[in-house]
């Protein structure tokens, strides 16, 4: 196993719709370790395939460190989402903060269902229907952007967009730097 670099904003791939896995092979439980791992690296709760420059639509997630200041919170470990399907929202939108591995330094509050059920095959390829609440919902819905090219700064307002595209513009030109392994731009 071994990190990954991270591919940041403005890579094309994280623009592109990822392709459906067909079936879970050796290499790619290999690949979802490399995953886990990269994430864990990266100090992050969830990590998209495209994110590390492989358009498959794969995520991982362990948001269990988001609970730690509650105790009641659900906890769900380790988790793989293979060829995930949102098939229902919940009436009640929140904001919060989010922030991505891909865009480095930049955190902005975003609204989303506080409630989703998702359709999707887990580690074992094995088809599941699961409701998500809260936290877990929250990185479910970002990571999920990831796999048709969309990011958490195309769902803020045109305004906070505008006020943010140089922070954006600045990272594509490499003028920030992750302290995790990263795909350099225009390198
Ligand atoms: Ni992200």
């Amino acid at each position: 196993m071994a990190p990954l670099p991270i591919v940041l904003y403005n890579d094309p791939v994280l623009r592109a719709p990822a392709a459906a896995v067909e079936s879970l092979t050796p290499e790619l439980e290999s690949f979802i370790a490399d995953l886990f791992e990269t994430m864990y690296e990266a100090h992050g709760v969830g990590l998209a395939a495209p994110q590390v420059g492989r358009s498959i639509r794969l995520f991982v997630m362990d948001a269990d460190v988001m609970a730690e200041d509650e105790p009641d919170a659900p906890r769900f470990g380790k988790q793989v989402f293979i060829n995930p399907k949102i098939t229902a929202v919940g009436p009640a939108a929140v904001d919060f903060e989010e922030g991505c591995l891909s865009i480095p330094d930049l955190r902005e509050s975003v609204r989303r269902p506080d409630q989703i059920t998702v359709e999707y095959r887990d580690a074992r390829f094995e088809l599941r229907t699961d409701t998500f609440d809260g936290w877990v919902s929250r990185v479910i819905q970002h990571e999920l952007d990831h796999l048709d090219g969309v990011l958490f700064v195309d769902r803020v307002g045109s305004f906070k967009r505008r006020l943010l595209q140089r922070k954006l513009d600045a990272i594509d030109q490499g003028q920030y730097v992750p302290d995790y392994p990263y795909v350099p731009r225009h390198g």
